[in-house]
This record gives structure tokens, C-alpha cells and sequence, in this order.
């Protein structure tokens, strides 16, 4: 369907359009649940701390130049929001991290995996970024199979080197790095790995 105006990339099945702010709800359903957010370095939010993060993606639209990307993830059949993504690029504007987050009715649909080959191929096709990169709590099976299905690197396993809280409980935590290069990803294209099409969840 696809009715968005506002929209900055799209898949097969996905479109990840700029946040407006009625998707405080649609964020609220995610950032509130204590499963959902487990992984995050966040505590459950309220719907005042979600319409506060929802404002600060608004924000960034207008910063210049423009820093943040945090984009809803909707679904092309129905307009339905699933998530959310996000890149933050670092101040030389070359590099980027990658972030993503399902609300958890989602899970299991290959959204998270095809959303993230979109989110790749604006980084590296429509900023024309250098690379990309994640963090990820090596427990987070569900993250390092998304992170692997679209073809980043692992970098680094840094062993129990950031102290934050994993489902309520703060600790020690093991974390992942991954990368991707703007190369790695041209060269994954002339493979026929992505499609430029934005069908990638098709393969
Ligand atoms: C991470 C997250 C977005 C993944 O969502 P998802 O719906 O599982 O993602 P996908 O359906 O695209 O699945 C990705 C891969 O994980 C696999 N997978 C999904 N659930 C799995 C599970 N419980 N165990 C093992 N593999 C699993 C899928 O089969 C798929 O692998 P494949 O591409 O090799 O087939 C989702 O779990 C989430 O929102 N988690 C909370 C936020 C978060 O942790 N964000 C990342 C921070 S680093």
C-alpha cells in the first residue's frame, strides 16, 4: 500500500519512513515491554520518555546537516508499524551505526534481517557512508543472526566490557562488533548478494 509521503527506503515488504508523532502509541508498545527492550541499554519507558525519543527523531530531520536517522518501520500491505531502525552517523559523516528493534508480535518474519539490508543499501548507495557498523550482547541470538544474515563482518568479541543492564539486571556483558565497508557491500551487489531493487527479502 504504501501510502506515506514521507518515506525513506523500502524493501519487498517493508518501508522505513521519517517518525511523525502518533508513532509515540506504535513506539510505546516495544519501549514499554520489558522483553521487548531486554537487550537495550534503556530501562522500559513510560509514554512521556516515548514521546520525548519520538520528538528527538523529529528533531533530527531538521538538524543540518543531519546526523540521526531513526525511521519507522512499516508494512507495505497494510501501512502497519513493526519497528523501528536507526543510523547515526559520527561526525566526519563517513561511518554509521546500525540499530533496529521489532516490536516483538513481529519477531520471527524475517523483517528485522530484511530491514536492515534496506537500511545498508541507503547507507551505502544513498549517503555513500565508507562503513557501517553494531554492537551487539553476544547472548543476543536473535541480533548476531540478523547481523550475519545480512553479511556484516565480526570484529571484535569484547569480553564482559561494558557494564549495563540486560533484562533489569545490571552486569558485566560480553558484546559483539560488527562491520560492513561500502566496498564489502559494492562487491556483495556485483555478486548478486542485494538487490538494488529493494528485494532483498526475497532472496
Ligand atoms: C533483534 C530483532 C530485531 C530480530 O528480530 P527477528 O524478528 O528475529 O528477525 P528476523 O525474523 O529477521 O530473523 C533474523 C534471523 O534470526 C533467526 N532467528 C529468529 N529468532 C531466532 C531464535 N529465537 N533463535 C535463533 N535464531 C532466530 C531467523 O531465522 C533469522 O535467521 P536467518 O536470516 O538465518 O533465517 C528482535 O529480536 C528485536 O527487536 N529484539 C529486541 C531489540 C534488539 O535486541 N535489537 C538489536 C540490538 S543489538
Amino acid at each position: 500500500m504504501n501510502s506515506a509521503s514521507n518515506v525513506v527506503f523500502e524493501t519487498a515488504r517493508l518501508y522505513a519512513r521519517e517518525l511523525v508523532p502518533s508513532d509515540a502509541e506504535n513506539v510505546f508498545e516495544y519501549a514499554s515491554d520489558i522483553f521487548n527492550s531486554g537487550f537495550m541499554p534503556w530501562s522500559p519507558m513510560s509514554m512521556d520518555d516515548t514521546k520525548a525519543f519520538v520528538k528527538r527523531g523529529i528533531a533530527d530531520m531538521i538538524e543540518s546537516p543531519r546526523k540521526s536517522f531513526v525511521l519507522a518501520l512499516c508494512l507495505k500491505e497494510n501501512d502497519g508499524f513493526v519497528g523501528t531502525v536507526k543510523l547515526a552517523l559520527e561526525d566526519d559523516r563517513r561511518q554509521a551505526s546500525v540499530g533496529y528493534i521489532l516490536t516483538k508480535r513481529f519477531w520471527h518474519n524475517g523483517y528485522a534481517s530484511e530491514a536492515v539490508r534496506g537500511l545498508l543499501r541507503f547507507t551505502f548507495l544513498g549517503l555513500e557512508l565508507h562503513r557501517a557498523y553494531a554492537c551487539c550482547d553476544d547472548k543476543n541470538i536473535q541480533s548476531v543472526r540478523v547481523l550475519e544474515a545480512v553479511g556484516m563482518r565480526r570484529e571484535a568479541h569484547f569480553i564482559k566490557s561494558c557494564y549495563t543492564r540486560v533484562s533489569g539486571r545490571y552486569g558485566w556483558r560480553s558484546i559483539f562488533h560488527y562491520a560492513m565497508l561500502q566496498k564489502e557491500y559494492l562487491m556483495g551487489l556485483a555478486d548478486g548478494d542485494y538487490s538494488p531493487n529493494g528485494d532483498e527479502g526475497q532472496r
